[in-house]
């Protein structure tokens, strides 16, 4: 060996910035793989995938200090031109499995290439969720049967796992085997196999296998379910791509609105649990094949499903009797993580053989949907106080920094999501989302779901023409009551005033109480929009429990203010911070320190579907979360009470106070059976 002619070379990888010595006519994926770099395989380096593809760099590279010839791969060759020709790949590029490092390169590793993509949630809070999936298709050359070396066909289908992917101890069910025999000698020994790596002590298990090489999409599903709505994203297990959304009603409301009125059901009906169970998986197996036909993809294509939900969806889906979670000490049947196959839970729209991850829940009253909310927001990592509350039927919150973090749920009933309003609906066209009410003239303004224009715009009325105004959803009564309430149409105690004491004949009697009229519709054949006595009370009920429920946990941390506070659930997105803290749904902070991080709860489920090593983290993590129960609590009860006025009877609101000057105004009530009410 002489000095000018070394037998190695310097190969320097980017983006990640690692590097290291290679022997003349190493190749590049296996230096990659040497390096721990993240460059993509299905094929395992035989030519066929094009998943290891590689962007080399040539001549000078002064950050790096190497020049780089243009011999510093082997040539181009016969394999590379083939797939080029067939398949197409951008000039520049190689196959990293075929071109051999022959002298100092560096080697570009281009996103589509990586294993572990980053995804980029598009939404009110960007993240990056780290693909590293579960399930992945890999393509193995099995040897062939050998009558003095008798062995079977899966069990040489094994050792090729085990020598070509470092897979050891892979399962796979009788109808796996069953087609094995006909994919292995169609495939001339080659197969594609969609392995999913199995949870703790779950062993690695081939879900579908195909003749040769296979380059076919897998898909899972994340699910967000919920006491009202069923909400699920679809995603390419490839790069994490959402390929379609969707949501349902959960069909369960017809026993019962709350988590509460359907465990009461069970109880009082024999057999009850058995039908709440059999609904929402029909419900399921229904919104997925909606989904999978707006995604355009074959429901057979899902090979995995990720759920999170509350404990008593969470024993409604699994068919567990959910009555121990109804009365205390509310044990769970189970709190850990479950691995379970698709079947056992009736999910026949999607591949017979796919596997379900639900998210462990945190305790009786706290579920793989808070988990879900802790995965996705991380209060475990916050340098400040931060309180997380998951508006929904149920709310869940989450108080906590880096040193601790408590959860509790709240009993807020469905009046956030539109039920029990008057002309509530769903979040969906036609619907009113936004408020406003003049301070002086009283005159309401609104924006519907489906146009960004104000109701008093130019053009409102072509730009609603299809959908109609129909009624009013969460965040849209959110902002109705509050407006309201600054605009003196409301008192604290949540009374609206009449005509007379509030200058406006938009507050109409209807029977003893007033109601406020939002919108007439009825001269082009539409609905009267009001927000009635009965609405308020609705919104104060769920408000108070919301707030009680962060009270609560703040005593529990021994704190009177939190620094930061982040609206989740479907709709939190969606709510106003300014309309929310005019309620009281939330404790005060400063206006700028509220945000939303959309549908928390589903995102967390999505990280959990796409990434791996995420369900250990989660499944650490809800260890550390003291969970406080809410519904044993005496304080929650004083809370609870103090909390119903709007926006509180006794906590000072100073962020708010200082952009917001609520009136002082009381409505006479002598008289009406409201007045007689609140006298007691
Ligand atoms: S690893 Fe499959 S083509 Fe290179």
């Amino acid at each position: 060996m002489s000095y000018d002619t070394p037998d190695d070379a310097l190969v320097i990888f980017t983006p990640s910035g690692k590097r290291g010595r290679f022997a003349l006519g190493t190749p590049v994926l296996t230096a990659a793989r040497q390096l721990g770099v993240d460059l993509d395989s299905v094929c395992g380096g035989r030519g066929i995938c094009s998943k290891c593809q590689i962007s080399p760099g040539y001549g000078e590279f002064p950050k790096h200090g190497v020049t780089v010839a243009e011999d510093a791969l082997t040539e181009w060759n016969a394999v590379e031109e083939r797939y080029k020709s067939k398949r197409g790949m951008l000039d520049g590029r190689r196959l990293g499995c075929q071109a051999q490092v022959m002298g100092d390169v560096v080697i570009d590793v281009p996103p589509e290439s990586q294993v572990h993509k980053q995804v980029i949630r598009k939404s009110a809070t960007e993240r990056v969720i780290a693909m590293d999936p579960a399930t992945r298709l890999l393509y193995v050359e099995v040897a062939e049967p050998d009558m003095h070396e008798p062995t079977g066909d899966f069990e040489r289908l094994a050792r090729a796992l085990r020598e070509q992917w470092q897979v050891a101890d892979v399962t796979a069910d009788l109808a796996i085997l069953r087609r094995l025999q006909p994919a292995l000698r169609k495939g001339q020994w080659k197969v594609t196999v969609a392995l999913h790596k199995g949870n703790h002590d779950a062993l690695p298990r081939i879900l579908d296998l195909w003749p040769g090489f296979h380059d076919g999409a897998i898909h899972g599903l994340a699910i967000d379910l919920g006491s009202t709505t069923i909400a699920a994203h679809l995603c390419d297990l490839r790069d994490g791509r959402v390929l379609a959304s969707g949501g349902v009603m959960n069909p369960q409301i017809r026993f019962g609105e709350d988590l509460m009125s359907r465990v009461s059901y069970v109880m009082m009906n024999a057999g009850g649990d058995v039908e709440m169970t059999r609904v929402v998986r029909e419900a399921l197996n229904a919104l997925t094949q909606s989904i999978a036909a707006e995604g355009g993809i074959d429901p057979a294509s899902i090979y995995e499903a990720v759920v999170v939900c509350n404990p008593v969806m969470h024993h409604l889906l699994l068919g567990i009797d959910p009555v121990e979670l109804g009365q205390a000490p509310f044990a769970l049947a189970t709190s850990g993580s479950l691995s379970l196959d698709a079947r056992d839970l009736d999910l026949g729209a999607i591949n017979r053989a796919a596997r379900v991850y639900l998210l462990p829940c945190i305790a009786g009253h706290v579920g793989a949907d808070a988990a879900a909310v802790a995965l996705s927001e991380e209060p475990g990592k916050s340098e400040d106080m931060v309180l997380i509350v998951d508006v929904g039927t149920n709310a869940e919150l989450l108080l906590g920094n880096k040193t601790r973090v408590l959860a509790c749920s709240s009993p807020t009933g469905p009046a956030f999501e539109g039920a029990q309003i008057s002309s509530g609906q769903r979040a969906a066209p036609g619907a009113i989302e936004r408020v406003e009410i003049d301070l002086v003239t009283k005159e309401p303004r609104f924006r519907v779901i489906g146009s960004d224009l104000w109701s008093d715009d130019p053009g409102f009325a072509a730009a609603t023409a299809t959908s109609g105004i129909t009624g009013i959803c969460g965040s849209g009564i959110i902002e109705a009551v509050a407006e309201m309430r600054m605009a003196g149409l409301l008192d604290p105690g949540g009374l609206i005033g009449g005509p007379d004491q509030t200058g406006t004949a938009r507050c109409v009697a209807e029977g003893r109480t007033h109601s406020y009229l939002l919108h007439d519709g009825t001269s082009d054949g539409g609905p009267r929009i009001m927000v009635t006595q009965g609405d308020i009370r609705a919104i104060q009920l769920a408000k108070s429990a919301l707030y009680a429920g962060a009270r609560l946990l703040m005593d529990e941390m021994g704190i009177d203010h939190v620094d930061r506070v982040t609206l989740a659930g479907a709709f939190g997105a969606h709510i106003s911070p300014k309309h929310a803290m005019v309620l009281g749904m939330i404790p005060d902070a400063p206006l700028d320190k509220v945000t939303s991080a959309g549908n928390a709860a589903g995102t967390g489920a999505r990280i959990a579907l796409c990434n791996v090593a995420a369900r250990d983290q989660i499944e650490a993590t809800v260890h550390q979360i003291h969970k406080v129960e809410t519904a044993i609590e005496p304080r929650f009860q004083e809370h609870f009470v103090n909390a119903n006025a709007i926006p509180h009877a006794v906590d000072a609101f100073p962020s708010l106070s200082a952009i917001v000057t609520l009136p002082d105004v009381s409505f006479n009530t002598a008289g009406t059976r409201e007045g007689r009410r609140r006298r007691g």
